[in-house]
């Protein structure tokens, strides 16, 4: 044991070493320990009162008192991946890149908030009041009753917040908030695991309901916020792609409500804009298609929303062909680029494969096969898909087509945007609605549709 307290701290796992080296043993990371002193173990500030054990009082699963209601913030869509409205005395963490737009989003948050009567306090360790303001002017929420500080000390955030009594409290980040308990520096694990903790436990006992920004890092020099995304009751992640204005708003944990929702949003002049029918977004405009695209009919969470899935099949100019995806899964993409293979006669082994979904969303559903599939065999033969055809299946191994989950509502958000036929598994007799279904139970009948030009 050494004299003084220090301890070797790995920034980017968190491992603890007894003497500092280059790399570290635990995650392999390079020049990411630093040394760190301490005078309480992590995550106990203050040692709990050592009175003699009385021993745990249980209670029932049932209650009488009813939940307390939820707070609605005003921005719909982030109510909505909250799993409507943010709970009392709760801890959200917001997790994106540098720039991807999150202080906006609290921004707007914290101003809906505040105008629907609910005292709401904004504390940013990372910008001046003044920039704040700026960008609240910008934003047109000026008149906003958010009460603003730009703080880092957490002794002084918590003081203040046990004195007054708020409905949500922003802090931006927690990586720039430090304990004058721990001497490492702000940002690093010690730090940020030390300050959630804190302010988690805060939330819990009758405080306010507390929304936590996290910079996701890739060079590991900055604690990332993995170490807080156990403590805190919901993970939302705000995500966009370079050169897109959408950003999409994802729960990746939540205590309180279903995971798989998202919002959609549009960075603008004027800050964030809600989009409630992000199809539209998606599609884009004009309805030509060119060979290679389809339109899949997906579901977010419980939306559903159109996306045009684009592919290009290239003759190779080098060796190896090149397969490229963005948005989707390649090794989903080499399976079903098999598939075609072997159970189609499709070869494209020697041809170069881009696939793309448009607008920077990104898909996980395995429903998305055959959208992929069917874009890969219109760019293969060069013949478009019919203008109006949504597709939507997953494929097996086999070269069978399954049907997928929620078909109905697929269609229904098809049909209103004006889409009257649908290339998927067969349906059950009248579930398809008013569209015309181009069945296909064989991957194989899908490449002689599209192939022969039959729909
Ligand atoms: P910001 O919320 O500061 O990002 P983060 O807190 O995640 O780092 O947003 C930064 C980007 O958003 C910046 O590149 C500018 C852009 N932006 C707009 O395009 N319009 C606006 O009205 C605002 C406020 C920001
Ligand atoms: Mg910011």
């Amino acid at each position: 044991m050494a004299k003084d307290s220090a301890i070797y701290v790995c920034q980017s796992c968190g491992a603890v070493h007894g003497k500092w080296a280059g790399q570290c043993g635990a995650c392999g990371q390079w020049n990411s320990i630093v040394e760190e002193r301490q005078s309480a173990p992590p995550g106990a500030l203050k040692p709990a009162a050592t009175s003699r054990a009385r021993g745990l009082q249980f209670e029932s699963l049932e209650t009488e008192t009813p939940e307390p209601p939820r707070i609605f913030t005003g921005v719909t869509e982030f109510d909505r991946v909250c799993g409507g409205g943010v709970v009392p005395g709760s801890a959200l963490l917001l997790s994106g890149d540098p720039g991807v737009g999150k202080s906006t989003l609290l921004l707007e948050v914290a101003a809906r908030t505040a105008l629907s009567g609910r005292r709401v306090a904004y504390i940013s360790g990372e910008e001046a009041v003044e920039q704040i303001r700026s960008r609240a002017r910008r934003m047109g929420l000026e008149k906003a009753p958010v009460e603003l500080a730009s703080a880092t000390a957490l002794r002084e955030i918590l003081g203040t917040l046990k004195r007054d009594r708020f409905d949500l409290v922003i802090v931006d980040s927690i990586q720039t908030l430090w304990s004058n308990v721990h001497e490492a520096g702000p940002g690093s694990i010690t730090q940020v695991r030390a300050c959630a903790s804190e302010m988690v436990r805060m939330a819990k006992s009758g405080g306010p309901a507390v929304i936590l920004v996290g910079h996701v890092t890739k060079d590991g020099q900055v604690a990332g916020p993995r170490v807080v995304e156990h403590m805190v009751d919901a993970v939302l992640s705000f995500e966009g792609e370079r050169g897109y204005p959408f950003r999409i708003l994802r729960a990746g944990k939540n205590r309180f409500g279903a995971t798989d929702e998202i919002g959609v949003f549009e960075m603008g002049d004027a800050g964030l804009r809600q989009v409630s029918n992000p199809s539209a977004l998606f599609l884009g405009e004009g309805k030509d298609r060119a060979p290679g695209a389809a339109v899949f009919a997906g579901i977010e969470g419980s939306r559903p929303v159109l996306v045009e899935i684009q592919a290009l099949v290239a003759p190779s100019g080098y060796g190896t062909p090149r397969r490229a995806v963005v948005g989707w899964d390649s090794g989903r993409l080499a399976m079903v680029l098999a598939v075609l293979e072997a159970r189609c006669g499709l070869g494209l082994g020697d041809k170069d494969v881009y696939l793309n979904v448009a607008g920077g969303l990104r898909i996980n559903e395995p429903a998305a096969d055959l959208a992929a599939a069917a874009a890969l065999i219109s760019s293969a033969v060069d013949h478009p898909l019919p203008q109006g055809c949504v597709v939507f299946g997953e494929i097996g191994l086999s070269g069978e087509v399954r049907a997928v989950g929620r078909a109905e509502a697929r269609l229904r958000e098809a049909a209103k945007l004006g889409f009257d036929q649908a290339l998927c598994a067969p349906l059950p007799q009248g579930g398809g609605g008013a569209m015309d279904c181009l069945s296909v139970q064989r991957l194989s009948e899908a490449v002689e549709r599209i192939s022969q030009r039959r729909y």
